[in-house]
C-alpha cells in the first residue's frame, strides 16, 4: 500500500546530522518542514518534501497513492512511550487514596500493599484476563499516538508469574498493532516468601530467572528497582552484570525515592538509560552525561506521588539525553496519555517544547536500542506516522489535558482515523 500524507501545516521530521540520542540543543532542532508531504510506500517512508518536490520525484508512487489530507495540521513521528509496567492485574485507587489521607508510597508498599498488591492481583488473574485487559490498554494508547511502548515484568516475582506476564507481551506484539519491546523486571521487589532472604532472591534471580528469560528469547532488556528497602546497589550490580553476560542490556530504577548513587551505578554498569532519577545527585548526572547514559524522566511519578520532579533543565544543560514515558503502572502513574505527561515535563521540569518532542521520540526510541528504525521522519524508517489536529506543535502544550491525535499510521497501515 501507498499513502501520500499532504500538506500538512508542519511536518515535524526529528530528522538530524547527528547521530545516536540527541543532546543539549540537538534536542531543540525537531527539523519541521513547513507545508509538507509524507510519501509512505508498504511499511516504509519513501521520501517528506513538499507536494511538488514528491511529485517530481516520485511521480508514479504518487499517482497510485491513497492520499491523506493534512490540511492544516501537524505531522510527526509516532511517540515512543519506552518506560512502562503494561501487563499487571487489578488497579490500586483504593492506596491513591490512602495517600491521599497522608500516606507514603513506601509505607503502603511495606505494609503488604503496593508491588505486593498488584503482584498478588497478577499472580491470580489467568494469562487471557491479563491479555484481555493489556489489549485494552494498548487501543487507548494507541489512541494517543503511541506506536511502540515497552513493557516491563516484575509483578509475577516467581517464574511462572514472570513468564506470563512477558508471554502476554509476545502474544500481544504479534497481535496488536502498537510494538511492544520487553524487559524483564524479576528484581521489581523481593517477594513475601523471601523476606529476610534477600540475597538468596538475587541468587535466584541470577541463577534461574535471568538464563531462562534469555534462552526463551522473552526480554531484550534486564531492570533493577534499585531503591531503600529494596534492592541495594551491589545487588542492583549483580542482577545487571548477570543480564550482561547473557546479552540482556541493563536498564535501571533509580534514585527514585530516596538518594541511592542509581545514576552512578548505571553510568558505571553501561547501562542504556537510568529511569526516575527524582532525586539523582549532581556526581550522577555528570557521570551519564560523561558515559552518554540516557535519563528516563517520569514527571506523571512525582506529580502523581506528588514528590519532586527530576532535574530535566540540569541534565539536559549538562548533556545528558533525556527520554520523557508515562512509567503507566497501577500505583506510582496509572496514566496512558504520553501528551499529559510532556506537559508535565515543560511546566515542572522546563524542558521547551521542542525538547519534549525530542524526548518522546528519537530519545525514547533511542533509550529501546531502536533510533535506526523509528522516533524521526527518515527515509527508509519504519513508516510509524501521527497526524494531529492543532496548526503548529507549539498548540500540543498550549492547548494542554487533550488528545490532539487525529491519523494513527503504524507500519504503513492507518490504524486510528
Ligand atoms: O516505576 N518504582 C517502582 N516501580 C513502579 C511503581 C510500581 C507500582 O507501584 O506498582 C515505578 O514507579
Ligand atoms: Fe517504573
Amino acid at each position: 500500500m501507498t499513502i501520500l500524507i499532504k500538506n500538512a501545516n508542519e511536518v515535524i521530521t526529528l530528522k538530524s546530522v547527528a547521530q545516536g540520542p540527541r543532546i543539549k540543543e540537538q534536542m531543540r532542532d525537531i527539523a519541521i518542514v513547513p507545508h509538507g508531504s509524507v510519501l509512505i510506500e508498504k511499511n516504509r517512508i519513501v521520501a517528506i518534501g513538499t507536494i511538488a518536490q514528491l511529485e517530481v520525484d516520485y511521480p508514479d508512487l504518487i499517482k497510485e497513492a491513497e492520499v491523506i489530507d493534512a490540511t492544516g495540521k501537524v505531522v510527526m513521528p509516532g511517540l515512543v512511550d519506552c518506560h512502562t509496567h503494561l501487563v499487571h492485574g487489578g488497579t490500586r485507587e483504593q492506596e491513591f487514596n490512602m495517600r491521599l489521607n497522608g500516606a507514603t508510597y513506601m509505607d503502603i508498599m511495606n505494609g503488604g500493599g503496593g508491588i505486593h498488591a498488584t503482584t498478588k492481583q497478577t499472580r491470580e488473574a489467568s494469562f487471557d484476563e491479563l491479555y484481555v485487559k493489556t489489549l485494552r490498554h494498548l487501543d487507548v494508547f494507541l489512541k494517543h499516538g503511541i506506536t511502540t511502548i515497552e513493557a516491563k515484568s516484575g509483578y509475577g516475582l516467581d517464574w511462572e508469574n514472570e513468564k506470563k506476564q512477558l508471554e502476554v507481551a509476545k502474544k500481544l506484539q504479534a497481535t496488536h498493532a502498537i510494538d511492544i519491546v520487553s524487559t524483564f523486571m524479576g528484581a521489581h521487589a523481593v517477594p513475601h516468601d523471601y523476606k529476610g532472604r534477600e540475597d538468596e532472591f538475587v541468587d535466584m534471580l541470577v541463577g534461574d530467572m535471568l538464563p531462562k528469560v534469555a534462552e526463551l528469547g522473552l526480554a531484550e532488556f534486564n531492570d533493577v528497582f534499585c531503591e531503600k528497602g529494596v534492592f541495594t546497589p551491589e545487588q542492583a550490580r549483580r542482577i545487571l552484570e548477570a543480564g550482561k553476560a547473557l546479552a540482556l542490556t541493563p536498564k535501571i530504577h533509580a534514585d527514585e525515592i530516596e538518594p541511592y548513587k542509581g545514576a552512578e551505578l548505571a553510568s558505571e554498569v553501561g547501562a542504556i538509560s537510568a529511569e526516575h532519577l527524582l532525586v539523582a545527585s549532581d556526581e550522577g548526572i555528570q557521570k551519564m552525561a560523561a558515559t552518554g547514559t540516557i535519563a528516563v524522566l517520569l514527571p506523571g511519578t512525582a506529580f502523581f506521588l506528588r514528590a519532586p520532579y527530576a532535574r530535566g533543565r540540569l541534565m539536559i544543560d549538562e548533556g545528558v539525553p533525556v527520554a520523557i514515558s508515562t512509567d503507566f503502572n497501577p500505583g506510582s502513574s496509572p496514566t496512558m496519555s504520553l501528551p499529559f505527561i510532556m506537559n508535565l515535563a515543560c511546566m515542572h521540569m522546563s524542558m521547551t517544547l521542542e525538547e519534549v518532542l525530542t524526548a518522546t521520540t528519537i530519545n525514547a526510541a533511542y533509550a529501546l536500542n531502536r533510533g535506526d528504525q523509528i522516533g524521526s521522519l527518515e527515509a527508509g524508517k519504519q513508516a510509524d506516522v501521527i497526524m494531529l489536529d492543532v496548526a503548529n506543535y507549539k498548540q500540543l502544550q498550549y492547548f494542554y489535558g487533550m488528545n490532539h491525535t487525529h491519523t494513527v499510521i503504524k507500519n504503513g497501515q492507518v490504524v486510528v482515523k
